[in-house]
């Protein structure tokens, strides 16, 4: 008799399908460069999902979509570092993780004693329940992230780190601005990191990504041409730095064919993809 396994639905068009891009070319990078990237648990999940993955998977498979699953899985690696890097002097702490998707960032970073928290929509958090069920020490919650209560639920007593992977460019550039401004104030000694490109890198982005993928009702909103533009956003802000996506952590530059050489080139120079990293100040 033949076993057939549940498979579980993403809403289309929304931005909740946008998780699907990530998903698959950690996926795909995994499959492709596994010395530089292995991620069974992305294979896993995208075999449980009730998505067509064939066209998607034919684009990402040519040179330029295969530089695409080298971003996502890039930007994984380097807010995962980030994580690890707030957990050396704050074990205890809050890890949590803006607009998860099914990113399982956290599993990767668990050193033992700190706490996980996933958030995303509600429905994307039904899928997540039953694809990566909380773990010990973590929470999965389903809200959106505008409304703010969900900060209630975060306990801030060991310390916080909050990362946001791919997910502020579907933010208009204000509601980062409240957001972080909000998240300093009630969670002094934190940091938040995520990524960011520039105005053409997220044009760019509506046009290839989303519009290749589909997902035509939404938008790229949010882009940052310089760091210095988010230090003046809050007096609660200790310092803001910034890194190279594709370079400042591990710098895979010398492990890629010529074409994805020049396509790093690019995205240093002329999209500015970069990892950002507010501090918070601690309290007074
Ligand atoms: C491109 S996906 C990234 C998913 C995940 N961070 C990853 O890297 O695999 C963007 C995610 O942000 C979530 N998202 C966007 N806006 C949100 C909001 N206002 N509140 C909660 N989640 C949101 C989407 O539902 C989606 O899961």
């Amino acid at each position: 008799m033949e076993v057939v396994s549940k498979k579980y639905h993403i809403e289309k068009n929304t931005v909740q399908e946008t998780l699907i891009i990530p998903l698959y070319g950690r996926k795909v990078c995994s499959e492709h460069f596994p010395e530089l990237f292995k991620d069974e648990e992305a294979e896993r999940i995208c075999n449980m999902l009730d998505y067509d993955f064939a066209v998607k998977g034919k684009r990402m498979e040519s040179g330029v979509g295969l530089f695409g699953a080298l971003e996502v899985a890039q930007r994984q690696y380097d807010l995962a570092w980030e994580v690890r890097d707030y957990l050396k002097n704050h074990p205890d702490a809050s890890v949590v993780n803006l607009g998860c998707g099914l990113d399982d960032t956290f599993h990767k970073c668990d050193n033992g004693s700190c706490i996980g928290y996933n958030i995303d929509m509600p429905d994307v958090i039904a899928v997540r329940n039953e694809l990566l069920p909380a773990a010990a020490r973590e929470s999965n919650i389903g809200y959106d992230l505008n409304d703010y209560s969900w900060m209630d639920m975060i306990d801030a007593s060991k310390g916080t780190v909050f990362f946001a992977s791919g997910v502020f460019y579907y933010f208009r550039k204000e509601d980062v601005r409240k957001l972080l401004g909000k998240l300093a104030k009630r969670f002094p000694g934190g940091v938040i990191v995520f990524d960011s490109c520039n105005s053409r890198g997220a044009k760019m982005m509506t046009k290839t990504w989303l519009k290749e993928a589909g997902i035509s009702d939404v938008s790229a909103f949010f882009s940052l041409e310089d760091k210095s533009e988010i230090e003046s956003w809050c007096t609660d802000f200790e310092a803001v730095t910034a890194r190279s996506y594709m370079r400042g952590y591990r710098d895979i530059y010398k492990d890629v064919g010529l074409l994805h050489k020049m396509m790093i080139s690019f995205c240093d120079r002329y999209v500015n993809m970069q990892i950002i990293r507010v501090a918070f100040k601690e309290e007074s």
